[in-house]
């Protein structure tokens, strides 16, 4: 059996970080926030947060910041439920929430939700199951879940429920395992996961893995290690993870790791990138792989840091 090769995906992160002006960067540049958030997660995780400059991060995602209160993706771009999540997690991870106008922020996200409950993820008003999650996850860690209609929001959600027990993006959409993540965390965040059926959705996120032991994301798609954390982080949040084989699971995602230049891909032998490095790590950790920080099935982030953020030092 392989071993999680630590330091080199430290390294991978790094280079990656400074490598602004390569062709995936530029590629990559609107979505500047989320990658420092799957970025920093990861190096948290391995236990390497403070290889970064935490002032010269903080300094930059406040520059993303709109006068509207939300953030876009790098300085200059639009606001987005989708970045404004991701600042939020990011100065989370650094203690540094406090640097926020918190009722600015909250309000722009409050300002999002429609009449039915549901989310916008701006104001050109496309919505998903993905920005309802987004909404009630920046609305906690701002402890202002109070800004929006509770009841309505986990309304909408349970009427995007399907009869495999599993969720889609808007109501009679199809079940697919990140909009699953995104209303059972939304559930679980808000207490209300007596919505779900956990033995039929159990059943059908278990029948996610395949022969090799990764997982996929819909019935006869390939396994990618995204969905180790969209799977994993469902079935831990509805206390059905006995029902998959860890083992194999946690193999596979050691398969996708580049040995020499550090990083993991969606799936053996493909080329790495960070949003897979996290995930892949991520899920390590969802299986207690050794040596790596806790991580909370639903808001995403170390489990040391929701404790700092609900519970206090
Ligand atoms: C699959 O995407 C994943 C989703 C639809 C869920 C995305 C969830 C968020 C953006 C919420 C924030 C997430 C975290 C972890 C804090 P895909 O486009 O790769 O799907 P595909 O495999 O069908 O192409
Ligand atoms: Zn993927």
């Amino acid at each position: 059996m392989g071993e999680l090769k630590v330091e080199k995906h430290v390294k991978y992160i790094l280079t990656v970080e400074k490598k602004k002006d390569d062709f995936e960067s530029v590629v990559m540049e609107h979505l500047r926030l989320n990658g420092a958030y799957w970025g920093l997660t990861t190096l948290d995780i391995l236990g390497k947060l403070d290889a970064v400059d935490k002032e010269e991060v903080v300094s930059w995602i406040m520059q993303c910041q709109h006068e509207s209160g939300g953030f876009g993706g790098n300085i200059g771009h639009d606001p987005h439920v989708l970045y404004t999540l991701s600042a939020i997690q990011v100065l989370a991870l650094f203690d540094k929430i406090d640097v926020l106008d918190v009722e600015k922020v909250a309000n722009y996200i409050a300002s999002l939700q429609n009449e039915d409950g549901s989310f916008s993820g701006d104001i050109w008003g496309e919505t998903d199951t993905r920005f309802s999650y987004i909404a009630i996850c920046s609305l906690a860690l701002l402890h202002h879940l109070d800004k929006i209609n509770v009841e309505r929001a986990v309304k909408y959600i349970v009427s995007c429920k399907n009869l495999d027990g599993g969720f889609g993006c808007t109501p009679g959409a199809e079940s697919h395992a990140g909009q699953i993540f995104c209303c059972v965390g939304a559930l679980s965040i808000t207490g209300s996961l007596h919505h779900v059926d956990k033995d039929l959705l159990g059943w059908w996120l278990c029948e996610r893995q395949v022969k090799s032991g990764g997982l996929n994301g819909r019935p006869e798609k390939l396994p990618d290690v995204c969905y180790s954390w969209w799977v994993l982080s469902s079935l831990i949040m509805i206390d059905r993870v006995h029902w998959i084989d860890k083992e194999k699971l946690v193999n596979f995602i050691l398969d996708c790791q580049d040995k020499e230049n550090g990083g993991i891909s969606d799936r053996p032998d493909d080329a790495v990138d960070v949003f897979h490095t996290y995930f892949g790590v991520a899920g390590l950790s969802l299986l207690e792989y050794p040596g790596l920080k806790a991580i909370d099935p639903a808001y995403a982030l170390p489990v040391d840091v929701i404790n700092r953020i609900f519970i206090g030092k």
